[in-house]
């Protein structure tokens, strides 16, 4: 893991120079907006942590359905933990991870070229740059390396920054091909280059170990003393609501079962577990899937905004289902 770089202020106050050289509260957010962002739960979220987190105990941190890291931010810099294991299956998202950790100052220079190139177009022309990046980002995903850090990792990551920040709604979707495939969006100002949370995220990143895996790998990897968050795929609120394009892999309820008894491993370890997904009561009441699969565990019931649908009358509220194995008085 790579050592935090030291920063000097000008005006060389204590505090700021403190600040800086502290690994927290450097406002480093989450990069990429990504369907089941968990941005908007946050606070609720923090009264649900385990005491032990609060109370500053606890040192490792595990996410691994990492998505844009939302939960991963606020733990990291609102709690003093020392290392965080961030796993998520999609390559081209932890690819986009490990640039920002190693390099972000040679990021940036892509993304500048982005944002210089992009913002002079008119609409049009917009529109035809959009979908010459799309092609180019899914015809060359035949020819990257996902498992060896190399140059050509540069581009990618900044092409699909460039794509999030452009796309419709900005969310990150793929067909059962792999191929991503968000129409462009309609933004008059994107931040294509957000230099300053970048550095942020960067700085964010060095006690992190970030690998492409399967949440099943965790069970080999977790330490005592540890948090783990999980925020799998959501159950489908409605046989037509599914949202499971993430990756070309699918997340069905036999996955969700594999997941619980992962939680339950864990909680025998004496792991402190948190796990989220979407209330499948929000369409039918009589639905018990999660109160049947983690019964004995404590289950609280958080209102949230659903915003993945493309038609904006149906985004309206739902609840969140947050599963703990832990007691929350
Ligand atoms: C609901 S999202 C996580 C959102 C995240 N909490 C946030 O704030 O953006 C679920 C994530 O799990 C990943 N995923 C899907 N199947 C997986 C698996 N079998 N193992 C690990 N990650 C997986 C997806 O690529 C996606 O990024």
């Amino acid at each position: 893991m790579a050592k935090a770089m030291k920063y000097k202020t000008k005006d060389n106050s204590l505090s700021k120079v403190e600040d800086l050289f502290n690994p927290y509260n450097l406002g480093a957010k989450p990069f990429l907006k990504w369907a089941g962002g968990k941005g908007q739960l946050l606070g609720k979220f923090q009264e649900l942590y385990p005491k032990a987190l609060k109370q500053k105990k606890i040192k490792s941190f595990y996410e691994p359905f990492l998505g844009s890291g939302a939960v991963f931010f606020d733990v990291a810099q609102n709690y003093s933990i020392e290392n965080a294991y961030l796993y998520d299956i999609n390559e081209e998202l932890v690819l986009t991870y490990q640039v920002i950790q190693r390099d972000v100052a040679k990021l940036l220079d892509f993304l500048y070229r982005y944002q210089k190139n992009y913002i002079k177009l008119d609409k049009q022309l917009r529109q035809q740059f959009f979908y010459d990046q799309r092609t180019n980002y899914n015809l060359q995903r035949f020819n990257i390396d996902y498992d060896k850090y190399s140059e050509q990792w540069f581009p990618r990551a900044a092409q699909l920054i460039f794509l999030n920040r452009t796309c419709f709604n900005g969310l990150y979707r793929v067909n059962q091909k792999g191929e991503f495939n968000s129409p462009v969006g309609d933004y008059e100002n994107p931040t294509i280059c957000d230099e300053k949370n970048l550095i942020a995220v960067h700085r964010v990143l060095q006690i992190a170990e970030i690998k492409k895996a399967d949440f099943k790998e965790l069970a080999k990897d977790v330490k005592a003393n540890a948090f783990v968050y999980f925020d799998p795929p959501y159950r489908p609120i409605s046989k037509t609501a599914s949202f499971k394009a993430y990756s070309k892999q699918e997340f069905d309820d036999d996955e969700q079962i594999e997941l619980a008894t992962l939680f339950k491993k864990l909680d025998k370890k004496g792991i402190q577990v948190m796990l989220s997904n979407s209330d499948p009561k929000n369409s039918d009441p009589s639905d018990n899937f999660f109160d049947t699969v983690y019964s004995g565990y404590h289950i609280t019931r958080v209102p949230a905004r659903r915003m993945i649908n493309a038609d904006a009358t149906k985004r309206g509220a739902i609840n969140e289902i947050v599963v703990t194995n832990y007691s929350l008085s």
